[in-house]
């Protein structure tokens, strides 16, 4: 695969949709158009998983049929958008990927990481990003940003401790991997956040050249 996967992590309320128009806008004006999209979703099937994800049910859903439709979401995005994209080159930028499904079904719902280990090779093989950018808020700041924005949803309204592990999980996946991540203090104004990409968006932009 010739392309760049780029994908954007954080809890609730760490700007990451923001700072991902903005940051494609910043390509796109040097000349690299980048394909925009999300997870869970991306394609009409994953939509609608989407909405089963995020919707209130009136019985409580298993952590493991979460889990699985997570992955059956990710699975139709990689075979009709994210795959095609990629082999003819383009530059992918996905809100959110399988680190939210560690930091969310793992350490959110303590889902052993070796069982998400196991989807992940079946369903991506060895796909991963080439470059990750977690957005990081204190928690109680990006619920507070959460809840100031719309009506919550299944996962927001989680208990504060479902929300550290979740920023834990992203933060120590991050410092696992330094050449891959990277961790964007996201708990000041816009602007101060949009200096802290500038460079990421020139490494971006850099590696594109190459
Ligand atoms: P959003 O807040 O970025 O729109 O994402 C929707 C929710 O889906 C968010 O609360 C995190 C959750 N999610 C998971 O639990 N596991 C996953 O693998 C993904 C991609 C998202």
């Amino acid at each position: 695969m010739t392309g760049m996967f780029i994908t954007f992590e954080g809890p609730e309320g760490a700007g990451k949709s923001t700072n991902l128009t903005i940051f494609a806008e910043a390509l796109a004006r040097a000349g690299c158009p980048a394909l925009l999209t999300r997870e869970p979703g991306g394609t009409p099937v994953a939509e609608q998983i989407r909405g089963v994800l995020l919707a209130d049910h009136e019985e409580p859903v298993n952590p493991d049929a979460e889990l699985l439709l997570v992955f059956a979401a990710r699975a139709q995005h990689l075979h009709a958008l994210i795959r095609p994209a990629l082999e003819e080159g383009r530059v992918v930028i996905s809100d959110r990927f399988t680190d939210a499904t560690y930091a969310y079904q793992g350490g959110g719902r303590g889902i052993d990481p070796l069982r998400i280990a196991a989807l992940e090779e079946w369903v991506q093989g060895s796909l991963r990003p080439d470059l990750v950018v977690v957005f990081d808020v204190p928690v109680e700041v990006g619920l507070e940003r959460a809840r100031a924005r719309n009506a919550l949803d299944r996962f927001e309204r989680e208990p504060t401790a479902f929300f550290e592990s979740v920023r834990g999980t992203y933060l120590s996946r991050a410092a696992a991997d330094p050449t891959r991540y990277r961790v964007i203090d996201a708990s000041g104004e816009l602007p101060e956040v949009l200096e802290r990409m500038q460079p990421i968006i020139d490494e971006v932009l850099e590696r594109w050249r190459a």
